[in-house]
C-alpha cells in the first residue's frame, strides 16, 4: 500500500465524504500513519463528524482550519506538514446553492482548487512519492440519454454553475500531470448517500421530512434519474486508486442503483413504513417547482475501475438505505447541530417560496 505509513492531507475533512473517509481509513484499512484534516468550515461542515476519531487517534489526527483558495494559508501548512498524499474533497456541492450563489463555487471549487495544485507543485513534488487526488463528480458529463453510460473518455459538458466548477478543475488537475509531470489523478462519482450527509442533499431532506412528517418536495415530475452509492463504497475506491493507480489516471466510482427520483422516494417510504413504523408515507410526497437547468440522468460506467483495480460495489442498496435511515434517525443532536443557526436562516432567505 503506497500510502500506508504517510502522512496524508485531506481537504474538506469536516464534510459528508470527507470525514467518512477519514473515518474509513481509521477503521477499515491497515493505514499506520497521519491524517491532517484542512477544512473551512463553511455550513456543510460539522467537527462532530470526528470527534470519536479524534479522541481515538491524538497522536496521528490533526486539524488546520483553513481556505484552500487562500495562497498563504496553504503555503503554511504544506511547508509545515510536508504531506505525501493530498486528497482533495474541498469543494461547494449543492447544485441549488449553486444557482443563488455561483460565485462561491467558483472560489473554492476552481481557485481552491488551483491554489492547491500550485503550492504542490512549489513545495511538495520534489518528493517523488507525491500524489494529489482530486475527488470529482459524474455531473462533469452532464446530461446523458436515455440507456447511456459515461465513460471517462467521454467529453465533459456541465450543465449549472456546480458541475462546471467541477469539470473545470478536473481539467485544471489533469493539465498539471500533461504539464509538469506531477502525479495527480481524478475520480468521478455518482450521488453518494449515508451517514453525516448534510441535509440539503436529497436523500437526508427525504429521510428528515419523514421523520417530522412533512411534505417531501419532489422537482418537477421526478423523472430525473440518478445513480446512488453508499458513501463507503466510494471511500472504498479512493483508497484503492490512490494507493494502486497509475499516475493521470481518471477513474469514474458508480453503482448499479440507477432510480428515477420518484422510485427512489417511494423505496425510502417503503423502508420507512415496513421497518420504522411509518404509515402511508407516500401521502407526503408533493410535486414542486423544478429546478433550472435540471439534468436528467446522471449513469456511469464503471469497467475501468473494475478491470484495473478489482473495485466492486460492496454494500446492498436497499439495507445501505436503511441503515443510513437508521442513522439519522438516532443521532438527533448532530442533526440539531448542522440544522440550526446560519443555515435555517439561508434555507428561509432563499427558499420561501419553494
Ligand atoms: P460537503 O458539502 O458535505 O463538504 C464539503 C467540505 O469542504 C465542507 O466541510 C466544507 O467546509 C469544505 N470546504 C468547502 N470549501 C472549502 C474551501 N475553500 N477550503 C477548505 N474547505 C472547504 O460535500 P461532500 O458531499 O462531502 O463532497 C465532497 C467532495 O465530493 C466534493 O468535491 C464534491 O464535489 C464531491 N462529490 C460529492 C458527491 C455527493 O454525492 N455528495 C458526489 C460526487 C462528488
Ligand atoms: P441532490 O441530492 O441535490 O444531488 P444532485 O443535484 O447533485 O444530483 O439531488 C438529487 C436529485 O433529487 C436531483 O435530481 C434533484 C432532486 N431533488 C428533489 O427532487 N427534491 C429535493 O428537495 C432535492 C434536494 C433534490
Amino acid at each position: 500500500m503506497r500510502f500506508g505509513n504517510s502522512l496524508i492531507l485531506v481537504t474538506g475533512g469536516y464534510g459528508f465524504i470527507g470525514s467518512n473517509f477519514i473515518r474509513y481509513i481509521f477503521e477499515n484499512t491497515d493505514f499506520k500513519g497521519k491524517i491532517l484534516n484542512v477544512d473551512k468550515l463553511n455550513y456543510a461542515a460539522n467537527p462532530m463528524n470526528l470527534i470519536d476519531i479524534e479522541k481515538k487517534n491524538k497522536e496521528r489526527y490533526f486539524f488546520e482550519k483553513a481556505d484552500i483558495s487562500d495562497k498563504e494559508q496553504v503555503g503554511r501548512i504544506l511547508e509545515k506538514y510536508k504531506p505525501e498524499l493530498i486528497v482533495n474533497f474541498a469543494a461547494e456541492t449543492h447544485v441549488d446553492r449553486a444557482i443563488h450563489f455561483p460565485e462561491d463555487f467558483i472560489k473554492s471549487n476552481i481557485s481552491g482548487t488551483f491554489t492547491l495544485l500550485e503550492a504542490s507543485r512549489k513545495i511538495l513534488s520534489k518528493n517523488n512519492n507525491f500524489r494529489f487526488h482530486h475527488i470529482s463528480t459524474d455531473e462533469v458529463y452532464g446530461s446523458l440519454k436515455k440507456e447511456e453510460f459515461a465513460t471517462e473518455e467521454y467529453p465533459y459538458k456541465p450543465s449549472n454553475p456546480y458541475s462546471a466548477s467541477k469539470a473545470s478543475s478536473n481539467t485544471i488537475a489533469y493539465s498539471y500531470f500533461k504539464t509538469f509531470s506531477m502525479d495527480i489523478t481524478i475520480s468521478n462519482s455518482s450521488n453518494n448517500f449515508g451517514p453525516f450527509q448534510f441535509p440539503e442533499k436529497f436523500i437526508p431532506v427525504v429521510i428528515m421530512n419523514l421523520v417530522n412528517k412533512t411534505k417531501i418536495p419532489v422537482y418537477g415530475k421526478g423523472l430525473n434519474q440518478r445513480t446512488w452509492i453508499y458513501v463507503e463504497d466510494n471511500c472504498d475506491a479512493i483508497w484503492k486508486i490512490v494507493n494502486f493507480s497509475k499516475k493521470g489516471e481518471t477513474y469514474n466510482v458508480g453503482s448499479k442503483n440507477i432510480l428515477t427520483n420518484i422510485d427512489l422516494v417511494k423505496t425510502i417510504c417503503n423502508i420507512w413504513d415496513n421497518k420504522f413504523g411509518g404509515k402511508n408515507s407516500f401521502d407526503l410526497i408533493e410535486f414542486v417547482k423544478d429546478r433550472p437547468g435540471h439534468d436528467l440522468r446522471y449513469a456511469l460506467n464503471t469497467k475501468k475501475i473494475e478491470n484495473d483495480l478489482d473495485w466492486r460495489e460492496k454494500n446492498a442498496f436497499e439495507k445501505s438505505l436503511e441503515n443510513t435511515i437508521k442513522w439519522y434517525v438516532n443521532n438527533k443532536k448532530w442533526i440539531e447541530s448542522i440544522t440550526s443557526g446560519k443555515y435555517k436562516d439561508w434555507i428561509k432567505r432563499n427558499y420561501t417560496n419553494r
